[in-house]
């Protein structure tokens, strides 16, 4: 059995020089496969006398056992080769700044949304959600618009069939405005409330300057003492810090909307000139939001004693803020999902909207 013990010196010498998993495979199969050398001399045991073929058998097992072991510790060794292989020749410092021109970019309406959100987050509001399909309790009923009231005309609404009931007034709407909000809100919080509610909305209207779906966002104050005066000093300091202007003239002019009395609506002092406006100068005015003080009826809709409680609200439009702060020309534009158009009128990621470190960050201005 002399050559057995060639054999295994052989045959680890083979494991040892594999250069990688594959030559080490190919070892593997001309020692252990099915027609390998360890294989066939197992195979060829029958032809012994029974003294022999227990002598020779227990050395081929031995050996097979030997060879397994060097096999698998070699095949070890590679894989571990292999794996530092690739962390040293695929590693990535995540700290490197991101090629400029790879770079994604945010869209206007998040950054009008981000912006707004750091204004009213630190006068203390909270951020509150509702759902694009709504009921029409939330969107209207509660709003101080009953069914056939003649408000719900003043908004072009899409409905959406109850698979539940034939009954019209059980229909779903898709959001017409994100004052359900507000309903929503007081149905869940006590006084003091001081929230503002961002949101996709929806109406059956198309040109440069309206889309189906667009975007507002909500505002609602209510506490015991809440009045108009505390309305204007809330919305005089956002539009201040919203556009960037401290000298920024404000006028409110009477407005009706259902669900506030008195209603308003609030112009900034601007500019028009040909093709550019400018915004904190000039005698135009232009309109950015709707307001009021919430309708003792809406109060009382969302579970709050109006004797106890009073508040107020506004809304408004954040594509309408965004073409005015950024000087985009057609709403339609919007959402076409142009990439050109976004790295034109887009904004660097990290460029984050914050009251101390920057709210537009317009020297980051992707353009
Ligand atoms: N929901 C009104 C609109 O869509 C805006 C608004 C909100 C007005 C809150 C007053 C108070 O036009």
């Amino acid at each position: 059995m002399e050559n057995l013990q060639q054999l295994e010196n052989d045959l680890l010498q083979q494991i040892q020089t594999a250069a990688d998993i594959k030559s080490l495979e190919e070892a593997r199969v001309s020692a252990l496969g099915k027609k390998g050398i360890i294989t066939e001399k197992m195979k060829n045991l029958g032809s012994l006398s029974l003294e022999e073929k227990i002598a020779a058998g227990k050395m081929l097992n031995v050996l097979k056992t030997t060879i397994e072991k060097a096999i698998d510790n070699k095949k070890a060794e590679l894989e571990t080769l292999e794996l530092n292989r690739k962390l040293s020749t695929e590693r990535i410092d995540v700290t490197l700044p991101i090629r400029p021109e790879n770079q994604g970019r945010i869209h206007p309406v998040s950054k009008i949304y981000e912006e707004v959100a750091a204004i009213f987050g630190q006068m203390g509001f909270d951020v509150a959600e509702g759902p694009d399909i709504e009921d029409q309790f939330h969107n209207f009923n509660a709003l101080n618009m009953p069914a056939n009231h003649p408000a719900r005309q003043m908004q072009d609404t899409f409905y959406i069939a109850n698979p539940d009931s034939t009954d019209f007034d059980d229909s779903f709407v898709v959001r017409t405005h994100t004052s359900g909000i507000q309903i929503r809100t007081m149905e869940v919080k006590k006084p003091p409330i001081r929230i503002i509610a961002p949101g996709r909305t929806y109406r059956s209207d198309f040109d440069a300057t309206h889309t189906p779906m667009f975007h507002q966002v909500e505002g609602l104050v209510v506490d015991k003492t809440t009045n108009m005066a505390h309305l204007k000093g809330c919305l005089y300091d956002f539009v201040k810090a919203f556009f960037e202007v401290d000298d920024i003239k404000v006028r409110y002019r009477p407005s009706y909307f259902p669900f506030t009395e008195p209603s308003a609506e609030m112009d900034i002092g601007c500019r028009k000139g040909k093709g550019e406006l400018k915004i904190g100068e000039g005698d135009d005015w232009l309109e950015i939001l709707g307001c009021g003080m919430v309708h003792p009826k809406v109060l009382q809709a969302g579970g709050i004693d109006p004797d106890e409680y009073q508040g107020f609200a506004f809304g408004m439009g954040i594509d309408r803020l965004a073409m005015l702060k950024y000087g985009i020309p057609d709403l339609r534009t919007f959402f076409e999902s142009d990439l050109r158009w976004l790295k034109h009128y887009g904004f660097v990621p990290l460029d984050t909207s914050s009251m101390t470190g920057g709210l537009s960050n317009n020297g980051g201005l992707a353009r």
